[in-house]
């Protein structure tokens, strides 16, 4: 199942430290190469000799090994393991390494190495339940999702204090197959393809402190971003104003407007393998914005009308100019869903339609889940039940990435 996967496996100081020696043998057992780095801490739970018995691999702890080594250790060792792995788990991972890695402290080996990775990289929480629950704790971890990384949910039962709730590390099945699942999404097959993708809202002006914008987060179009440089895309990510952080191995271009965002696009666009058009893109924007902001008393007590004019359909300008390129495009309706979603795949002359409905139970602005359809332009209609937005993203890019030959 593993056979010829390359694991980093990342242990830290707590005691769910023990599980990771069975799960060593079980990624072993399925054929994989594990290459186990455990913090200091860690091996005052478990001993290295048992992980380096088990991984058939020399565990490494510090960045400067104590004596010489036989044979000599290269200097770049940490880089040279950033790019042998398939995919890094760290089981557990203490709330202190969490905090370092949202930071990018590199004070120890696996920190550093976390700091150079390139591919998938995915975090077992274990903890006591209020160090789990600890603001800045889930903070870090929000910090850590956003930019692409798998956080597990730990498991809720009783902690190794006495104390219950939630801190357990995941059992050994469930990191195997979390594992699996990442090596599934990270077949690469996007390698050396050039992506563009849009999030976020645009932001209209009315005046200098005042705009027209919409409730989009950014959070679809941040993971199909994410998503596709864990496959190997070089991505582009033109984003309108949210407050999210750039995921990891992306190129991100921030603008305000939706003339901007057409712009940047449009540019971009010739060069571009795929567009996948997730931004909320602002159908209008004041005729006249002011320079200066506008006062109450204009109006004098009587109505404030506000003109506005239709902004550039950026999806059905690059529709009209494609040549070789797939066009995602994204369709947000309340009613009529599937028909309206339809009409818009074959107006603006896209490939695939993605259709949300926001009022859906498992969807919405801000949401870390969405319940989408999936229409093609060759009548294909699928009906996605709630996912993850990253999940989401990965399944489209299961299905459409053999387009881009
Ligand atoms: N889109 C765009 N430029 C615009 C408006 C929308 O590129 N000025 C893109 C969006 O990014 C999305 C798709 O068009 O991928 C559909 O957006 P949506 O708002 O659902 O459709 P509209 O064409 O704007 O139609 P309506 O608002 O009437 O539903």
């Amino acid at each position: 199942m593993l056979t010829g996967k390359r694991i980093l496996l990342g242990i830290t100081g707590g005691i769910a430290a023990y599980k990771s020696a069975f799960l060593v043998r079980e990624f072993v057992r399925a054929g994989a190469e594990v290459q186990v780095v455990m913090t200091r801490a860690a091996s005052q739970f478990i001993t290295p000799l048992t992980m380096t018995t088990l991984s058939k691999r020399e565990v490494i702890i510090d960045m400067f090994p104590p004596g010489p080594e036989e044979p000599p250790v290269r200097p770049t060792r940490h880089i040279d393991l950033a790019l042998w792995g398939d995919v890094m788990l760290i089981a557990p991972a203490t709330a202190n390494t969490i905090a370092k890695i949202t930071h990018g402290t590199a004070d120890n080996f696996l920190t550093t190495l976390v700091l150079a990775l390139r591919c998938p990289l995915i975090i077992a929480p274990a903890m006591d339940v209020d160090m789990y629950l600890n603001d800045a704790t889930q903070r870090n971890i929000a910090a850590l999702r956003e930019t692409g990384c798998t956080v597990l949910e730990p498991d809720a039962g009783e902690l190794a204090s006495g104390l219950s709730g939630p801190g357990r590390m995941p059992e050994v099945d469930r990191l195997f197959s979390e594992v699996v699942k990442s090596l599934d999404n990270t077949r690469r097959d996007l390698a050396g393809k050039t992506i563009l993708v849009t999030a976020g809202p645009t932001y209209e002006p009315i005046d200098p402190v005042r705009f027209i914008g919409n409730r989009s987060s950014g959070k679809m179009g941040f993971a199909v971003a994410a998503a596709a440089a864990q496959r190997g895309a070089n991505v582009t990510l033109i984003s309108g104003p949210v407050s999210l952080r750039t995921p990891r191995n992306v190129q991100r271009i921030d603008v305000g407007t939706s003339k901007e965002m057409a712009a940047a696009v449009l540019a971009r666009f010739p060069a571009a393998d795929m567009l996948v058009m997730a931004a909320a893109v602002a159908d209008f924007s004041p005729a006249h914005p002011s320079d200066q902001k506008i006062k109450r008393d204009r109006t004098r007590g009587g109505p404030f009308i506000l003109e506005l004019n239709e902004n550039p359909d950026i999806l059905k300008n690059a529709g009209a100019g494609k040549t070789h390129q797939i066009i995602i495009g994204f369709a947000l309706e309340t009613e009529n869903g599937v028909e309206n979603a339809r009409k818009k795949l074959s107006a603006k002359n896209l490939d695939v339609i993605v259709l949300n409905n926001p009022l859906a139970e498992g969807a919405g602005f801000g949401s870390d889940t969405n319940v989408v359809t999936v229409i093609t332009a060759s009548g294909e209609v699928e009906q996605f039940p709630s996912m993850a937005k990253i999940d989401i993203a990965n399944a489209l890019f299961s299905r459409f990435a053999p387009l881009l030959t």
